[in-house]
């Protein structure tokens, strides 16, 4: 990727050769040898670290302040982020505070007693890309950018587009042509992005982007900023607020690009550092069957050396085959002692569908986290008395056509997959078309109470 303009004096490291230098030299790759680069924490010009029980304390009475930094679930942890020269300069869109739900029907099906979504997906464009947003977008406006731009399976593409708009800036949207959810493209165009589709996938429009930047000052907005993913640990902090700082012993994340599960990790780390905490939850990441390349890195070389796949699956938004962020995902894998599964289509289907069930509801690729847990579960690696928590990355609205397909039984029509079809029958609840008449609506439901 190209030298990009100064944004702060912000000192980041190299995850590959260890270099150590401020981003006016680096830019969002290592100029010695091209790895990605992480957010140095804590930072030398950090002011002195409050204590452990200081901080829990001034963070929660945050929650009742009107500034918009403090209502903000991202900027209200602004102690562990790195410092914009004017706090009230963040764009915010007050997003983060997510809730952290109870999931019974759910555990029961996975097999264990205290299961719990955290769900991302009611941030305010409807997925947890908000909480690195509101960092790296405000930096960028820091430093006078016209222009941000990212490649995007769609949620990236819709938070970024959003908060452009709030920061007064331009966005460009790079998505594939034909593997983006409705809801996510409307996004996009509603916040006013120039949105192109091109005909590839979403590492071909990774590839052409990082092509455009090499020609205009554009700064790059993909999880690849190392900005983003300051935010994006915001999540796991707030998690752990809500569970009164008691670790869960496992959390459960989806990996695509593995932006997240690198985020989240480096949080639950920083959070021990600090003292916060003093052990880890396991974190874990699921893939789908189409889109694993994490997995075979895993499975096939140990974590030492990337498996990039062809990806295709219908959970779009983690049809992902060259996952930028892998070595920082294998790095938390290794820390917290988390592993890594994959799972089929009909797999995903049928969980996203009992989620739904649950009252919650989530999009396709947040579903992968409760069809993974089963398996951990039947493997041994859950146990059933352990806490676990599901990140749910995205709101069940962003992906309607897969919500509409699956009830009405057409999910599966040539995938391959139909001879599976039966084993989302339960779940199925299509629409039932009658006459405007009172006896028709009666038998419905009478019928409906028979079946339970
Ligand atoms: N879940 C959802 C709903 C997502 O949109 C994504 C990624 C992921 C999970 C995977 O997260 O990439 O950090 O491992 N979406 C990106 C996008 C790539 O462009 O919206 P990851």
């Amino acid at each position: 990727m190209a030298p990009q303009p100064k944004v702060d004096d912000t000192l980041l490291r190299c995850i590959g050769c260890g270099a150590v230098t401020p981003v006016a030299e680096s830019g969002l790759a290592c100029a010695t040898c091209g790895d990605l680069l992480e957010v140095v924490f804590p930072q030398p010009s950090a002011k002195p670290p409050l204590d452990a029980a200081a901080l829990k304390a001034l963070w929660r009475q945050r929650r009742s302040s009107q500034l918009p930094a403090d209502q903000s679930g991202v900027w209200r942890f602004r102690e562990v982020l790195p410092s914009l020269r004017e706090e009230h300069q963040a764009i915010t869109l007050r997003e983060g505070s997510t809730p952290l739900y109870e999931l019974s029907r759910c555990a029961r099906a996975a097999g264990v007693e205290h299961l719990y979504a955290k769900h991302q997906g009611m941030n305010p464009t409807g997925s947890f890309k908000d909480t690195g947003m509101t960092v790296a977008a405000s930096f960028a406006r820091q430093e006078g950018f016209h222009w941000v731009a990212c490649a995007s399976t769609g949620n990236t593409s819709a938070s970024m587009a959003a908060y452009a708009a709030r920061g007064g800036m331009r966005g460009l949207v790079l998505i594939p042509e034909g593997q983006i959810a409705w809801g996510k493209l409307s996004q996009a165009l509603d916040y006013g992005a120039v949105t192109c589709q091109l005909k590839t996938d979403f590492d071909g429009c990774m590839r052409v982007l990082n092509e455009v930047v090499q020609r205009m000052p554009v700064y790059v907005l993909n999880s690849v900023n190392p900005y983003r993913l300051e935010g994006q640990k915001t999540a796991a902090i707030e998690l752990l607020e809500q569970f009164d700082w008691e670790v869960p012993d496992h959390v459960i994340v989806p990996g695509g690009n593995l932006g997240n599960s690198s985020a989240l990790g480096k949080a639950f780390l920083e959070m021990k550092e600090l003292g916060l905490i003093s052990t880890l939850p396991k974190l874990s990441v699921i893939q789908a069957e189409g889109a694993n390349a994490l997995v075979r890195t895993i499975r096939e070389t140990g974590g030492k050396k990337l498996i990039p796949v062809q990806a295709n699956t219908m959970a779009t938004a983690i049809r992902i085959g060259n996952p930028a962020s892998w070595k920082k995902a294998v790095r938390v894998l290794e820390a917290t002692g988390g592993t890594v599964e994959q799972v089929s289509e009909v797999e995903i289907a049928l969980a996203k569908a009992e989620i739904g069930a649950d009252g919650i509801g989530c999009e396709p690729a947040s579903a992968v986290t409760l069809a993974g847990l089963k398996k951990l579960v039947k493997q041994g690696f859950v146990k059933p008395r352990e806490t676990v928590v599901l990140i749910l990355t995205g709101h069940l609205l962003k992906d309607p056509e897969f919500t509409l397909k699956f009830h009405r039984g057409d999910l599966l029509a040539g995938t391959g997959y139909e001879k599976e079809a039966g084993l989302l029958n339960a779940q199925q609840r299509a629409p039932i078309v009658l006459e405007a008449s009172v006896d028709a609506v009666l038998r419905v439901l009478e019928q409906a109470e028979r079946a339970g």
